[in-house]
């Protein structure tokens, strides 16, 4: 039998980079939305990671009439309750870069002790088949906000979280340790258990 095709669903290339990676060794032709240059952007109003990944996986599934998957993720922090959360792209306002994004945040948290640093990521993978939902699966990594940007690997806001039980940020580390811990490692081996199943 042919391999199903599988649609990655985000524009975002740092994101497509690792999810590739991830992807590797399965029975499955991985495809971007590079592949469908007519498809539009998805814009994401839902109030939590789970709505604005089913949004975005959904729309993906349907255009391309194919099994296709999408995360949502971000940072959740403790000291300010749980923001930037699925605001994360966006936090510093719109058009942002990460660096400005880093900077606003270790702005906010310049008075806050290391014992109160504390946050975490979360990743949301929805999987639809052609145009139909058939799961969702969560990753979470959490760790604290240093005190300053360190490293230059990775993407976001990789150089101001510390991942529990390293003292280097995720820039610092390489993508393959980011990927045995992160949230969407995490993630995506769970969604890799469930299509399994689900192509058996
Ligand atoms: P989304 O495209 O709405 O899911 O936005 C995700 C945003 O969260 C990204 O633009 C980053 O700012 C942040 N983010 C998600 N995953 C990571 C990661 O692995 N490292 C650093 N930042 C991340």
């Amino acid at each position: 039998m042919k391999n199903k095709i599988i649609v990655i669903g985000t524009k975002n290339r740092d994101k497509l980079r690792e999810l590739k990676r991830l992807l590797r060794g399965m029975k499955l032709r991985v495809k971007s939305l590079a592949d469908f240059p007519e498809c539009e952007d998805v814009e994401e109003t839902g109030k939590t990671f789970v709505a604005n990944a089913k949004l975005k996986a959904r729309f993906y599934s349907k255009h391309t009439k194919s099994l296709a998957f999408a995360d949502d993720s971000g940072l959740m922090v403790n000291a300010i309750n749980g923001r930037p959360g699925v605001y994360s792209a966006r936090f510093a306002g719109a058009g942002c870069t990460y660096l400005d994004n880093n900077r606003k945040l270790l702005k906010m948290l310049v008075k806050t002790p290391e014992a109160k640093r504390g946050a975490k990521f979360v990743c949301v993978i929805a999987i639809y088949d052609n145009g139909k939902l058939i799961g969702t699966v969560r990753g979470e990594c959490v760790g604290k906000i240093a005190t300053e940007i360190r490293g230059a690997n990775g993407f976001g806001y990789d150089p101001v979280f510390i991942p529990k039980g390293f003292n280097k940020t995720y820039a610092e580390i390489s993508a393959k340790q980011k990927n045995t811990v992160s949230h969407r490692g995490r993630a995506l081996r769970a969604a890799q258990k469930f299509l399994q199943s689900y192509l058996n």
